[in-house]
């Protein structure tokens, strides 16, 4: 009850221009607290958790096997693409939406996925739009950026997530004194998480208006997965599904290697596919849950869901996903917890919902400097966009690379490199501590560099590393 007098006292400090969008999310706000008052006890039932049926999760190369359709365009049209853009760049030291950090050759996370969809429209003669989740801390900077597209062939629409209050652990009233985000408000509210996109997409009118115009899917990824373009096969296969009956939401899942036991996993549970989070699992089971030869694969967040069926199960509010409970700690030091949700969560809520075995290709996800490293050497190529693994590479698959602390933060790492090392021949690389490389340096096989505290290793211009260890003040 005093939750709902502490919001209802925000919400009159609100401006009539913002009052009714802050009503909206207030009263999103506050069922999702309902809910995390109501739930006791563990999301899912150990014992109930399946594998999931053979068919349920499709290897992407019979996907593959039906090939494409004439009438390509007409399927595309059918389409929206939509990217989660609520994110910032903090964990990479960057100021502002992470979508606007420069990835390869200057071009950001959006600028590639405005240059993919673009080649898509005019190879296909299609109008693909592009629409972008933005959150209130990513939405003006992302709005500024936009006008640098005004000529691309692609139309891009944003809408804006929702905005929640945090809320004090011990008291569990919100922070927030009234409805500003800034000033001493600056850490009072939060984007919670993208299960919110069927909610805020809804909302926005936006679901509306591409039903309206015959859209009937979206495509919907991480912005940071250089890896989610848009798959035709995939398309023709929900389009032109071989039993004559659609699929409501395809998950695309990949092979877990021993490196990803993070990642969600789907499995069969109550005779539907859901989604299983590692914070879900009792600790019993977490082993088991990690164990690559139970649970094979994990949840790219590369989905493709029915327009048509966001909308009915919307307005029949049975999107139903668990409620993930964020604890922080603020900078004064104060400790408050963010619910929120996670957009796979819901796919046990459709119908027909299957998921396909992609290749790793489609997950190219980057979360810290060392993906960065990665994506901006020559172990890939760009095309129109999309990062295809170089020919010249032997293995397909891509080297460990772990980077220490003094590379966080994107400015130190870019200091650090005079110029990308040559990777073709890459398998591992540990840096540690002070070191930086001078340019055209070749690492091959294993190589580590550590530099001890109070040390500094500069590996100088043309070196070539191989299978070697680099420690202390040593020189090479
Ligand atoms: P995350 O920061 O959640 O990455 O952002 P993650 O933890 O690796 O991935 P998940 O959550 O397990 O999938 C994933 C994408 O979602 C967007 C981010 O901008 C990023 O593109 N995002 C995240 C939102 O749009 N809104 C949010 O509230 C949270």
């Amino acid at each position: 009850l005093s939750v709902k007098k502490e919001l209802e006292k925000i919400l009159t400090t609100a401006a009539s221009h913002e009052f009714e969008h802050t009503k909206k999310d207030l009263d999103g706000f506050r069922k999702l607290f309902h809910r995390f008052l109501q739930e006791k006890g563990p999301s899912v039932d150990w014992g109930k958790i399946q594998r999931p049926p053979e068919d349920s999760i499709q290897p992407y190369e019979k996907i593959k096997a039906r090939g494409l359709p004439d009438n390509i365009s007409s399927v595309l049209n059918k389409l929206v693409v939509v990217k989660l853009n609520g994110g910032l760049g903090t964990s990479m030291g960057c100021k502002g939406p992470k979508s606007l950090i420069g990835v390869r050759n200057e071009n950001t996370f959006l600028d590639l996925t405005v240059q993919q969809i673009e080649h898509l429209n005019k190879t296909y003669n299609t109008d693909v739009p592009l629409v972008l989740m933005n959150s209130f801390n990513t939405d003006e900077d992302t709005k500024k950026i936009l006008q640098k597209y005004n000529h691309c062939r692609v139309k891009i629409y944003t809408f804006n997530q929702s905005r929640y209050p945090r809320i004090n652990k011990e008291s569990l009233l919100p922070i927030a004194k009234d409805v500003s985000y800034s000033g001493e408000n600056t850490e009072a509210w939060y984007p919670p998480g993208h299960g919110d996109i069927y909610a805020s997409f809804y909302n926005s009118g936006l679901l509306d208006t591409f039903i309206e115009e015959g859209k009937e899917y979206i495509f919907v990824s991480n912005i940071d997965n250089l890896g989610a373009t848009v798959d035709l096969y995939i398309l023709n296969h929900l389009m032109n599904p071989p039993n004559g009956k659609r699929c409501e939401f395809v998950m695309e899942v990949t092979n877990k290697t021993r490196a990803d036991v993070k990642g969600g996993t789907l499995t069969q549970y109550e005779g539907k596919l859901r989604l299983v989070e590692i914070a879900q699992v009792p600790k019993a089971h977490v082993d088991e849950f990690k164990s690559v030869s139970k649970f094979k694969i994990f949840n790219t967040n590369n989905l493709w869901i029915s327009l048509g069926a966001v909308k009915r199960l919307q307005e029949q509010n049975a999107i139903d996903m668990e409620i993930i409970v964020n604890p922080k700690t603020l900078d004064g030091g104060l400790n408050v917890i963010q619910l929120e949700t996670a957009v796979g969560a819901a796919i046990k809520s459709f119908e027909n919902s299957l998921g396909i075995n992609v290749p790793r290709s489609r997950f190219l996800p980057v979360k810290t400097t060392s993906d960065l490293l990665l994506v901006m050497s020559n172990l890939y190529s760009l095309n129109a966009g999309s990062l295809t693994m170089s020919e010249k590479r032997e293995f397909p698959t891509v080297p460990l690379v772990k980077l220490g602390s003094s590379f966080t933060k994107v400015q130190d790492y870019l200091r650090r490199f005079e110029s990308i090392p040559d990777m073709l021949e890459l398998d591992h690389l540990t840096v540690s501590g002070d070191v930086t490389f001078g340019k055209n340096v070749s690492l091959k096989g294993t190589v580590i560099i550590i530099a001890n505290h109070g040390d500094r290793i500069d590996i100088p211009p043309g070196a070539v590393l191989e299978n070697k260890i680099v420690s202390g003040n040593l020189r090479i």
